[in-house]
């Protein structure tokens, strides 16, 4: 049981309050109001026609090598699905979001866990692991605003990514949810544009940009993946849910996801900044990459701080947040997630105070049972 007044540096998810609710409304309203045979049947397994030509246009793709699913984690299932035989080698980021190595341990893969730099995948790093006779079928990679990192791949880095699935003939997956969310900085083209081959599969969401309760995502490929997909996805669930697709349309077609991305660009720019300040202020023995878009950032502390002892200490004192360690296979003991996608910036103020708190008191505790041990 969490105490009342418990803050929540855990969820990555919006608040309420930055969810276009009133444009969200209106497009649901037209949405039925214009295209009721389409939104109310079962439709087919490619999601709602006027959706995937949006999203296809917007990557400068046919409709053909799009699929629009129920959120990004059902294509990211279905890839997995698709891709991935028990036994295979599948190269996931360290960290990396905790649904991506469940999926993976799921299917049976080997992972292979390559360590992320500032600027996202330490590609060396992969290379030497290729060098050494690593085979990977698929490597899975978060390339803006990294779920739980924060970091963000560098041009460079993507061009090399490229350039060893090609030579090593291994499938990028570029999972990229966060990318409309920059904050500072210049947008980075997607590996998907950058790719002269079929190497590459791009998923991309709603959730982040919307709101997560519409459950729309989607997949962008070669066409012949897609297809086996699309045939994955009629033979799961016929089709995606029309009615959900008919809105988010609608909401794209009426220029209301723009308004809405700059909504939520800045609630969280402010959020992530007065973060940083707090963190900075109360915390100086953390360190953090600032991240330029998103959700998420990355906190180490200390090496040999105990985070588990943190998170009790913490939760006790109202605060919640995500353990490094879920987030690989190993280490990340000494690290901790903070969302801070879904708190106000008084709330930041009051979670940090709290951590700051719970971190003395452990730090206090380990320098007087140190004191203990030698006096
Ligand atoms: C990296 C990453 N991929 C996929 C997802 C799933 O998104 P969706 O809500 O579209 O299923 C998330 C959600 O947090 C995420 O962080």
């Amino acid at each position: 049981m969490t105490p009342a007044g418990t803050i929540s540096f855990a969820r990555g998810a919006p608040s309420p309050d930055i969810v276009a609710g009133d444009d969200l409304r209106a497009a649901a309203a037209r949405a039925l109001e214009q295209d009721p045979a389409g939104a109310f049947a079962y439709g087919t397994s490619e999601g709602y026609r006027p959706l995937v030509e949006w999203i296809a246009d917007r990557q400068g793709l046919g409709p053909e090598n799009v699929i629009a699913t129920n959120g990004s984690l059902q294509a990211d299932a279905f890839l997995f699905r698709l891709l991935v035989e028990p036994g295979d080698q599948v190269v996931v980021e360290a960290p990396t979001y905790d649904r991506t190595l469940l999926g993976l341990r799921e299917m049976g893969a080997e992972l292979v866990p390559i360590e992320l730099d500032d600027d996202g995948l330490d590609v060396d790093a992969l290379e030497r692991a290729l060098r050494d006779g690593a085979r990977p079928k698929l490597a899975h990679v978060i390339p803006n605003f990294h779920n739980p990192a924060g970091c963000t791949l560098s041009g460079a880095k993507r061009r090399r990514l490229l350039e060893l699935a090609g030579e090593y003939d291994f499938t990028v997956f570029e999972d990229d949810p966060y990318v409309e969310l920059r904050f500072d900085g210049e947008s980075l083209p997607t590996m998907l544009s950058l790719a002269s081959d079929e190497h590459v599969v791009y998923a991309s969401s709603f959730s982040k940009t919307v709101c997560p309760g519409i459950r729309v995502g989607y997949l962008a490929g070669p066409e012949e993946t897609v297809a086996a997909v699309r045939r994955m996805a009629t033979n799961t669930y016929i089709s995606p849910s029309m009615v959900s697709q008919a809105i988010v349309a609608e909401f794209c077609r009426s220029g209301a996801i723009e308004r809405s991305i700059e909504t939520v660009k800045t609630a969280l720019r402010a959020r992530r900044d007065t973060l940083a300040e707090a963190l900075r202020r109360q915390l100086p023995d953390a360190r953090f990459v600032l991240p330029e878009g998103g959700y998420f950032l990355w906190l180490d502390l200390p090496d040999g701080t105990d985070v588990d002892a943190l998170e009790a200490e913490a939760k006790e004192g109202g605060l919640i947040f995500v353990k490094g360690t879920d987030f690989l296979l190993e280490g990340g003991d000494s690290s901790l997630r903070i969302a801070y996608s879904g708190v106000t910036t008084d709330e930041i103020e009051e979670g940090v105070r709290r951590l700051a708190a719970a971190y003395k008191g452990l730090v206090g505790d380990r320098a007087q049972s140190a004191m203990g041990a030698t006096g």
